[in-house]
């Protein structure tokens, strides 16, 4: 099945990474939004972005080629012809649930469902449509345009034709995929998130200090970043949810949620986002990190 034009859904940090890459793999893209102003950020992310790339001269085409390729919509109906469909939108169950039965009368029957999600099962998400057999995994890693890696998630339902579809359409944006099946946390986060929930344990136990654990991991093993680092980029709001998801369905105490890691969630403390996690981005070039 070839699959010619993409649709993306939300603009946020991941979307918008997934329909630049798409774009500049050459697929047509429509990226859906709630609202206009949430379509003008994401935007500005992917030029942002792009002309980084152009600046190291390794776009293959201008940057208004690759722009031309890139639509922005609030309008669902705008989707119908599309030959996937990847949803990036708010880590939540019910919202995306919402937003895939919408759409599921809308887009064509033939077209590929997908989800970007992290850590809720597709299983469950491809419940809200009558496409089970159309419906994968397609997990993508922050920052999209720089991470190679996509995990393509087969379901019990999945049809083989769709999840070579799938696969194949993640090598042609440049990815690298791998075969994975439909298990909380996936290969990745299986592995990294009880790594990053040892570290917050291991500061709460005294084994060194933020700083200190962060240089371990980047010199002592060759991590481009330590866990503390890692942790406020990726969100601890994002990374509490996915302890949650996993802690409920493996009820292993590797997958459960530090206190340290609770607190600093209930106290708006997300990591970059906010301007405080584990470190203070007062400075963003030189973060100092917090006394916790
Ligand atoms: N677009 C284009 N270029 C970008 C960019 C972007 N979004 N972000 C950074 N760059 C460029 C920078 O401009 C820089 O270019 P120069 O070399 O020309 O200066 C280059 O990339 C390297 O960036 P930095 O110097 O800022 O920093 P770095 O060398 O540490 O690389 C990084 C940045 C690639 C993010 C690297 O630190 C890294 O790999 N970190 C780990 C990221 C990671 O583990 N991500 C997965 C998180 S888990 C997840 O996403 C899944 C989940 O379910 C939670």
């Amino acid at each position: 099945m070839e699959l010619k034009k993409v649709g993306v859904l939300g603009c946020g940090l991941m979307g918008s990474g997934i329909a630049q890459v798409a774009a500049t793999a050459g697929f047509d893209i429509t990226v859906l939004e709630v609202e206009q102003k949430y379509l003008e950020k994401g935007f500005a992310a992917i030029e942002k972005s792009l002309a980084k790339f152009a600046e190291k001269g390794t776009l293959k085409e201008s940057l208004d080629a690759v722009r031309g390729r890139l639509k922005g919509t609030t309008n669902n109906q705008d989707l119908a012809d599309c030959d996937i469909v990847i949803e990036a939108i708010i880590e939540n169950l019910e919202a995306k649930k919402k937003m895939y039965a919408s759409l599921d009368g809308i887009v064509k029957k033939e077209a590929i469902f997908a989800s970007n999600t992290s850590s809720i099962s597709i299983t469950e998400l491809l419940t809200s449509t009558k496409r089970p057999d159309r419906f994968v995994g397609l997990h993508f890693f922050n920052p999209v345009p720089l991470m190679k890696l996509v995990e393509v998630v087969r379901t019990i339902a999945t049809s083989d034709e769709v999840y070579e579809s799938a696969y194949e359409f993640a090598k042609k944006l440049g990815k690298v995929p791998v075969r994975t099946s439909d298990k909380t946390g996936f290969i990745v986060n299986r592995l990294l998130v009880p790594y990053l929930l040892d570290a917050i344990r291991a500061y709460e136990e005294g084994v060194g200090s933020i700083e200190d654990i962060d240089i371990s991991m980047k010199l002592g093993c060759g991590y481009p970043m330590g866990p503390f680092t890692l942790l406020d980029f990726v969100g601890l709001d994002t990374t509490y949810y996915i302890t949650q998801v996993m802690f409920d369905e493996f009820k292993e105490r590797r997958f459960a949620s530090p206190p340290l890691l609770k607190r600093l969630v209930m106290a708006g403390w997300y990591g970059r986002k906010t301007g405080k996690g584990f470190y203070d981005y007062t400075d963003p070039s030189n973060p100092k990190a917090n006394k916790l």
